[in-house]
C-alpha cells in the first residue's frame, strides 16, 4: 500500500522530502546549468524544468516513492534530487526501479549523493518490499559512476546499451548499467 510508506528520509545530514513549489525556480537553475547536465542532451528551459518537477511529482502520487528533494537542514532548503523512478521506456532489463541523482554544483564533493542514494536503496529493500534496483549512465559520467560505485553497485560489464529515447547514433547514446540486489546491499 502506497500510503502506508514513509513520506521522508532522514541522514546524518540531509532531508530527503516530498518536492514544494518554492523548488521550482532552484530546480530550474540546476537544469539550466552546463555543468550539470553536461552528459545530458539539452539544458533545461523554466518551462521544461517546470515539467520535470511535475512528472516526479506525479510518480509519488502514483508509486508512493521518487526522485526526492534533498535538503541539508539548516544549510539549504534544496540542493538537487536523488531517489528512485520506474523508467518510462523499455529495455531487457525493464520494468525495473532506477537509483538517479543530481545535485547543485555548488553542492558536489560533499558526499550527499552517495548518503542520499544509500538512504533510497534502503528504503527500496525494506519499506518497498523491492529485490533488485539498476542505474545506468553515461560511461564518461565517471562522477555518476563513483556514486554508484561508493553505494555497492556492481557494473554490469557485458550489458551497456543504446538509451532507448536517443538516436542509435547520438553521442550520448551509448549507456553502461549497473545493478544492485536486497542481498548484495544486505552485505555491504
Ligand atoms: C553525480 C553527482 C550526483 C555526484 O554528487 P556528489 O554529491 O558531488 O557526490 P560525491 O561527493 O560522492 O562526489 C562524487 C565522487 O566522484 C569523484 N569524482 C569527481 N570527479 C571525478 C572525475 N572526473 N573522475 C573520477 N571521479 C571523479 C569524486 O572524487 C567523488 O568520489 P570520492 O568521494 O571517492 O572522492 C553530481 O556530480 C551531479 O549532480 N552531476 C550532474 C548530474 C548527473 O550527472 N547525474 C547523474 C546522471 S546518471
Amino acid at each position: 500500500m502506497t500510503e502506508d510508506l514513509p513520506q521522508e528520509i532522514k541522514t546524518d545530514r540531509l532531508l530527503l522530502r516530498r518536492w514544494r513549489e518554492s523548488d521550482g525556480p532552484l530546480f530550474a537553475q540546476m537544469n539550466a546549468d552546463p555543468k550539470v547536465m553536461e552528459c545530458f542532451p539539452s539544458l533545461l528551459t523554466r518551462e521544461e524544468s517546470d515539467e520535470s518537477m511535475r512528472r516526479i511529482c506525479e510518480h509519488f502520487d502514483e508509486h508512493g516513492f521518487g526522485l526526492w528533494a534533498v535538503e541539508v537542514p539548516g544549510t539549504a532548503e534544496f540542493i538537487g534530487y536523488v531517489g528512485l523512478k520506474y523508467p518510462t521506456w523499455q529495455a531487457w532489463f525493464t520494468p525495473c526501479v532506477e537509483v538517479g541523482w543530481r545535485i547543485d554544483s555548488r553542492y558536489w564533493g560533499n558526499g550527499y549523493a552517495p548518503e542520499a542514494a544509500k538512504a533510497s536503496l534502503e528504503f527500496a529493500f525494506h519499506a518497498a518490499g523491492l529485490n533488485e534496483i539498476y542505474s545506468f549512465t553515461v560511461p564518461h559520467n565517471l562522477r555518476s559512476r563513483r556514486v554508484m560505485e561508493k553505494i555497492g553497485m556492481t557494473h554490469l560489464q557485458e550489458h551497456d546499451f543504446a538509451h532507448p529515447i536517443l538516436a542509435p547514433d547520438h553521442p550520448l547514446s551509448r549507456h553502461v548499467l549497473y545493478r544492485i540486489s536486497r542481498s548484495d546491499f544486505a552485505r555491504s
